[in-house]
């Protein structure tokens, strides 16, 4: 794609321009986390110099103009997934916290001892052990999809064990570990024929590919907001609007109710239920300003771009010899997976650094994914908007010349 503006972007991306070790960074870690663009910074840094104070609880200018600002961002994550309503969004710290807000509210409100929830062998830990945690408490019983050598869930076994007991999926759009985008219009399908409600975990799908939740017909969506350009510390759980009204709220505290007496209390609507005490508005704000920067850019471009970036990089990894690919997935998202021969992830991706290339090295939060493969770790280059073909150069380079060293 080659008027796709890749320059550009990283000109706007501050922290890319530097050396590391004597040698220009290379980031591919984005599955970890992304880095933040100026306008992202400086919103934040503005709102902090201008525009702070708490927000829906002063009438005061500082708290109007933060609580427009915050609630703006809302309007602006709304149509960026195509939710209905902002009623639909709430802001949380992250996609765990989401899950765990899931686990306890949705799985509280309306499940029962002995209720299937159905998983992936693909799944993150925080699509596994929230569940777990509520199992033991509940009596629940967790149910794991298995996934094939390519890494991709095998569809036919996961409809099997859809039984008459299952009341939850919750499975993860597009692997961390693997890259592998899973088929979840089919998956969503399946589940609906049974009336069984479906929680995408949309992590690390948000930042590569545009997302529609009307026309996935999820019921939950959520993510987080650093690996979308945006700060740490926030994220978002869509759901729709039938279902969180009818769920109970997962925290007590301030904003989330409508009247307060020793007796009883009213809780407050939607999304305020589910959003208790001061929330963490300047990133919320931030999240605001890097869905803007995204939109500008085009999820389809950017899905486009990525898409042919990986396609080269799958081609170039394919010719070093001693280099395995762990998730070769038809789907896939811009994310490489790998093992080599004679040296351990974990030294790759220390002698990467020494070239400036930063990798992930370990089980990247999916242990099952691991012990699948039959191996401790993968080294993982994971791909972004700004990285550019001659990244993907120096970086195979890099693979090559420590395969040298490590004999
Ligand atoms: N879940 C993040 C990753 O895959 C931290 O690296």
């Amino acid at each position: 794609m080659t008027d796709f503006p890749v320059e550009k972007i990283r000109a706007d991306f501050p922290i890319l321009q530097q050396q590391i070790r004597n040698k220009p960074l290379v980031y591919l870690d984005n599955a970890a986390t992304t880095q933040k663009p100026n306008c992202v910074i400086d919103c934040i840094s503005d709102f902090y110099r201008q525009d702070y104070a708490n927000v829906h609880r002063g009438v005061h200018t500082l708290s109007v103009r933060a609580t427009d600002q915050y609630e703006g961002a809302r309007e602006t994550v709304k149509d960026f997934i195509n939710a209905q309503s902002t009623k639909e969004i709430v802001f949380v710290k992250g996609t765990t916290e989401a899950i765990n807000l899931l686990a306890h509210s949705y799985g509280k409100s309306f499940l029962k001892p002995g209720d299937e929830i159905l998983i992936t062998a693909m799944e993150h830990h925080s699509n596994i052990v929230p569940w777990q945690m509520l199992c033991q408490e509940l009596g629940t019983v967790l149910k794991v999809a298995p996934i094939n050598l390519q890494g991709e869930l095998i569809v036919e076994e996961f409809e099997k064990l859809i039984t008459a007991k299952t009341r939850l999926v919750s499975v993860v759009h597009m692997s961390n570990a693997l890259g592998t985008v899973n088929p979840v219009k089919k998956i969503i399908d399946l589940a609906h024929e049974r009336n069984i409600p479906v929680i995408l975990d949309g992590a690390q799908a948000i930042p590569h590919m545009p997302v529609d939740v009307q026309a996935l017909e999820c019921d939950f969506y959520v993510f987080s907001g650093h690996k979308l350009y945006a700060p740490t510390g926030v994220g978002v759980l869509y759901g729709k609007q039938e279902i969180l009204e009818a769920m109970q709220p997962y925290q007590g505290g301030g904003d989330m109710i409508r009247k307060v007496t020793f007796k009883e209390t009213e809780y407050n609507n939607l999304p305020y239920k589910f959003e208790a005490g001061t929330p963490n508005i300047a990133d919320v704000v931030g999240l605001g300003a890097a869905i803007g920067y995204l939109t500008g850019v085009g999820m389809d471009n950017i899905a486009r771009y990525e898409a042919e970036l990986l396609a080269y990089a799958t081609d170039k990894a394919k010719q070093i010899e001693g280099l395995r690919l762990i998730g070769e997935a038809h789907e896939k998202g811009a994310i490489l997976s790998f093992v080599l021969d004679k040296v351990h992830p974990h030294d790759i991706g220390t002698m990467l650094d020494s070239l400036g290339i930063a990798v992930r090295a370990g089980h990247h939060c999916a242990m099952p994914v691991m012990d699948f493969f039959e191996i401790p770790a993968t080294a993982r280059a994971s791909f972004a908007m700004y990285n550019t073909h001659q990244e993907v150069d120096v970086l195979m380079d890099g693979i090559k010349s420590l395969i040298e060293v490590f004999g």
